[in-house]
């Protein structure tokens, strides 16, 4: 499995890009990726993994199954899990670092709560600082034992129960995460456990949990869904094909919009609708941008996406849209530069616990590169102008979030001088292959500076990250 070994920071510029053309595929989608190796991991028999995404994060996870038993192995792109039943991991015997992703360490921290060994669990730098308590504290009332006592960040250790308690469990935060970690402790547990969200959240567990033979129920009363899971249950190995992910397919939408006379398909990527809202949002600014071919596939929906270069106006993006397109609010930030007029994003609050704080590193990155923009509370606002485009020119922070990477060289494409990003080396974590992909379809992007030495304009205006 490869790692990235390079311990020195790789910048990156991106330029004003003719147009940009092409039908592609992007690499498999991180949330069903991770999935589909845990899961698989925790039933009998062979899962059968294709269109995997092998990138850091999810190789990550892959390794952590590994050493709690599961055996894994590819072979022409097919990716096969032997798994060991639920609650049938055993413990680790060196401590399991996921690296860069919170997703894989804080699903395993659901699936471990019905496991009773210790397990210490690591993670780079960028996760190491992320809140853990949200996932640890429904965990611990389920039986979940961690070490040091109340620890709410990595380096940590956990030691879960043969039989954790089923509980009812009302989300504080809307968090798919948080949701799958509960639903895969009840997994385990002798009754009923159910998760209460207001704000629907990707739901990719519940889907997977029951095709593997889980009993999921979904209910919904008003504003109310209630997933419940009945324990004890046992989980079979199937066949799963990764569609591709939306959330790396919308860096090259977005630069298609931006880029005078682009014409770009993505193929065959998940358009779950709690994923989407990325889409809407661009339609609703007046982007082209349409799903074609939509189909089922695996028990998800897919389809094509076209996105042609377009003339845009600012919008509201309402509160109740963050968590379908969570991941997306960088992209959206710097596509909100080339729209006549502001576009207000409301209910960003999880916008500051990602991979960075993303909010600030967001509005830092369009403050140096001649963006006006404003963070309000839990509002960003973004003053655009299509007539005038973002004059760039500035050098961004990445903080380690591949997003906030990949979505100022996305701002690069259109804007009228260079941006660049100071380093590129996290976008293996979700996306090895965007910068191939980007030149593929036309883009320019060096791996020299375009403005090294020239001074940052925000390097008065570092976020908390920095
Ligand atoms: C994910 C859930 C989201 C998202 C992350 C992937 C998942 O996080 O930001 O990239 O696969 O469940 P939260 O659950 O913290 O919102």
């Amino acid at each position: 499995m490869h790692q990235s070994t390079d311990t020195r920071p790789q910048p990156r510029s991106a330029s004003r890009s003719g147009p940009l053309a092409g039908e592609i595929t992007v690499p498999g989608d991180k949330s069903i990726s991770h999935r589909a190796l845990l899961f698989g991991a925790l039933a009998t028999g062979v899962t059968k993994i294709t269109g995997l995404l092998e990138a850091e994060d999810v190789l990550n996870t892959a390794k952590a199954v590994e050493h709690m038993g599961a055996r894994v192995y590819e072979e022409g792109g097919t990716w096969s899990v032997t798994g060991c039943g639920v609650g049938g991991l055993s413990a680790p015997d060196a401590p399991l670092d996921f690296g860069n992703s919170g997703t894989g360490v804080r699903l395993m921290m659901g699936a471990l709560a019905g496991h009773d060994f210790k397990a210490e669990l690591i993670g780079d730098a960028s996760l190491s600082r992320r809140p853990m308590g949200r996932v640890l504290n429904p965990l611990m009332q389920m039986g979940l034992e961690v070490m040091p006592q109340g620890a709410d960040r990595l380096p940590l250790t956990i030691r879960g129960a043969t039989a954790p308690l089923p509980m009812r469990y009302e989300l504080p935060v809307p968090s798919a995460q948080v949701k799958s970690a509960v639903l895969l402790a009840g997994l385990h547990a002798p009754g009923v456990t159910t998760v209460v969200e207001r704000e629907p959240t990707r739901d990719h567990t519940e889907r997977m949990l029951r095709y593997f033979g889980a009993q999921i129920d979904v209910t919904t009363a008003g504003d109310a869904t209630e997933i419940s899971i009945v324990g004890e249950a046992e989980l079979t190995g199937k066949p799963v094909d990764v569609p591709a992910d939306p959330s790396s397919a919308a860096f090259l939408v977005a630069a298609a919009v931006i880029t005078e006379g682009s014409d770009v398909t993505i193929k065959n990527v998940l358009l779950n609708p709690t994923r989407t809202g990325f889409y809407k949002t661009l339609q609703d600014m007046g982007a082209d941008v349409i799903f074609e071919n939509e189909r089922s596939a695996g028990g998800e929906p897919v389809g094509d996406i076209r996105a042609r270069s377009s003339r845009l106006k600012g919008v509201e993006v309402p509160a109740s849209r963050a968590p379908s397109m969570i991941d997306e609010y960088p992209v959206l930030a710097c596509v909100a530069a080339f729209a006549t007029g502001t576009t207000t994003m409301l209910g960003l609050a999880e916008l500051k616990v990602k991979e960075s704080d993303r909010l600030a590193a967001t509005s830092a990155g369009l403050t140096a590169n001649g963006i006006s923009n404003a963070i309000e509370g839990d509002t960003l606002k973004v003053h655009g102008s299509r007539d005038e485009r973002p004059a760039g020119g500035g050098i961004v922070e990445t903080h380690m979030d591949h997003r906030i990477a990949m979505a100022f060289l996305t701002l690069g494409l259109g804007s009228q001088a260079p941006v660049t990003v100071d380093d590129t080396r996290v976008i293996a974590t979700s996306f090895p292959s965007f910068v191939d992909l980007m030149e593929g379809l036309g883009a320019n992007l060096s791996a020299t500076p375009a403005n090294a030495g020239t001074k940052n304009p925000t390097s008065d205006n570092k976020g908390p990250g920095a």
